[in-house]
């Protein structure tokens, strides 16, 4: 790929004008993101920007990639490619199989095919990255790696400049309340746990969003919605953004005057950033989104007897498409029998198989638990088809004791399948007594009892969508 000595000279120096311009941040990165992708002949590029926790990193500009892609929220920089953070240089070929892609599946639905990474420096220290995006897989020359690098110094002087500016801009008119947070302009300055909130239904709500697993920042980021000439006359900050779902929320008083005021400064948020994903909720709203996203019964505070989510929803749906990559990788060319204990392995099993690109068919079994004449676990139902001469994959929601696995797989390898491996979601290592080893694990659980996304306390609680933790006197007491 890539330019000749001559259009790396061009671009760089027409970057290096664009850096010292009287534009505004985002449209300088904007600009600058064009004027790379083009240069190593890419479809796309973005400039991303670490917060002031070192924990996301947010897109200042962009070019040639979908709102759909740039919406997919700010990236997890411990997660996506964590090594460009590091000070590397990363290249990957195909993004839609790098288990360091943090959104395969969304890279996979975009067409892209490779990206190049490269940090953005300030006195050694990472500021942020420049990432550069092909439809067809491609290799990328010394010369674009080496072009790339110094358009990331002039983003760090560019970057570091602008943190100053927003300094400056305390003067700026904007209401006292909001003097904090104009300095977090643009420029996503967000803090993840602030010490303290402006009012209690926000805190309140924090540990709604904590008690879910959702993750939230506070305040990251203002919007101008007003200028007096170049100054910035009025701002808008939301309360929080939730990552997961790319989404701003502005929680709401009661108050009628307030909400009309709000609701003015909504619509003009919408004008000027239609690209921006804005909810403005009272209380009853967000019992219902969340609930919309599948977090918990709607009018109970919480889960009765849970008292802790472990896994949310949408934590368990990545793991779940991470597993079934992998699956699909190792079984590739062949066919496969998976093969699952009812109940509690429904919810795993059903979504699983949906993100397996292999031709797959089904078994259950089922089993009873009962003492008293020897044997320690029966079989009520056993498979509809022979498995003798198949791949076999036994898929469990949750390997504990070991006791169960162990007797299911002695079963099943007297039938003689080609292999027989394990996958289960949870893996409670800590009670152990039987050791199989475990060819696929979701999580690794602490020793607690789980409900949820199948797993039952008597029969109750399989239809969370998300797993928690039961109380552990609940399940001393014997019953609710
Ligand atoms: P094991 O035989 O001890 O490995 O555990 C077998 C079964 O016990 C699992 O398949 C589950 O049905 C159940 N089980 C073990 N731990 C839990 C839990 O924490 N919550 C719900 N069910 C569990
Ligand atoms: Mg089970």
């Amino acid at each position: 790929m890539g330019g000749s000595r001559g259009s790396y000279y061009l671009a760089l120096k027409q970057i290096n004008k664009l850096a010292n311009s009287a534009f505004g941040l985002r449209k300088i990165c904007n600009s600058i993101a064009k004027s790379a992708a083009k240069t190593v002949a890419a479809n796309g590029c973005r400039i991303l920007l670490l917060d002031t926790q070192k924990e996301y990193l947010i897109t200042v500009g962009a070019h040639g990639l979908s709102d759909l892609y740039l919406r997919k929220g700010p990236l997890d920089g411990r997660k996506s490619l964590p090594d460009i953070l590091e000070g590397r240089v990363v290249f990957i070929a195909d993004a839609t199989k790098d288990e360091r892609v943090q959104h395969p599946e969304v890279a996979q639905a975009q067409g892209i095919s490779s990206i190049l990474g490269v940090p953005i420096l300030n006195k050694g220290e990472a500021k942020g990255e420049i990432r550069i995006y092909t439809r067809e897989p491609c290799q990328f020359s010394d010369a674009d790696k080496s072009f790339l690098l110094s358009v990331a110094d002039i983003c760090a002087v560019l970057l570091e400049r602008a943190e100053l500016y927003q300094l400056v801009e305390k003067d700026y008119k904007v209401s006292k309340k909001r003097i904090k947070s104009a300095q977090a302009s643009q420029l996503p300055t967000a803090s993840l746990r602030p010490t303290s909130f402006a009012h209690p239904s926000e805190e309140e709500f924090a540990k709604w969003l904590d008690f879910y697993r959702m993750e939230w920042l506070y305040e990251p980021r203002s919007f101008p919605l007003q200028w007096k000439g170049d100054e910035v006359a009025e701002m808008f900050t939301p309360d929080f953004y939730l990552p997961e779902l790319d989404l701003y929320v502005e929680l709401t008083t009661l108050k009628q005057n307030l909400i009309t005021e709000k609701n003015r400064k909504m619509r003009q948020l919408k004008e000027l950033y239609p690209e921006i994903n804005i909810r403005l909720l009272n209380k009853g709203d967000y019992l219902q989104l969340l609930a919309k996203y599948g977090y918990g019964p709607l009018g109970e505070a919480k889960v009765k007897g849970v008292d802790q989510v472990l896994y949310s929803h949408t934590q368990i749906q990545r793991r779940v498409r991470a597993l079934a990559r992998r699956i699909s990788h190792d079984y590739a060319g062949q066919q496969l029998v998976l093969v699952g204990i009812l109940k509690g392995v429904v919810c795993f099993m059903a979504d699983l198989m949906q993100h397996l690109s292999l031709p797959v068919t089904l078994d259950f079994m089922a089993i009873s638990y009962y003492s008293g004449d020897g044997q320690a676990v029966k079989i009520t139902r056993d498979l509809d088809s022979s498995i003798t001469g198949q791949h076999v994959l036994m898929v469990e929601d949750i390997v504990d004791t070991g006791m169960t696995l162990n007797y299911v797989l002695r079963h099943l390898s007297s039938h003689n399948p080609a292999s027989l491996r394990v996958c289960t979601l949870l893996d409670k290592r800590a009670r152990r007594l039987v050791n199989i080893p475990l060819d696929y694990i979701g999580f690794e659980i602490p020793d607690e009892f789980i409900v949820g996304y199948g797993l039952d306390y008597k029969g109750e609680y399989r239809n969370l969508p998300f797993i928690g933790i039961l109380h552990p006197e609940l399940i001393r007491e014997g019953g609710l």
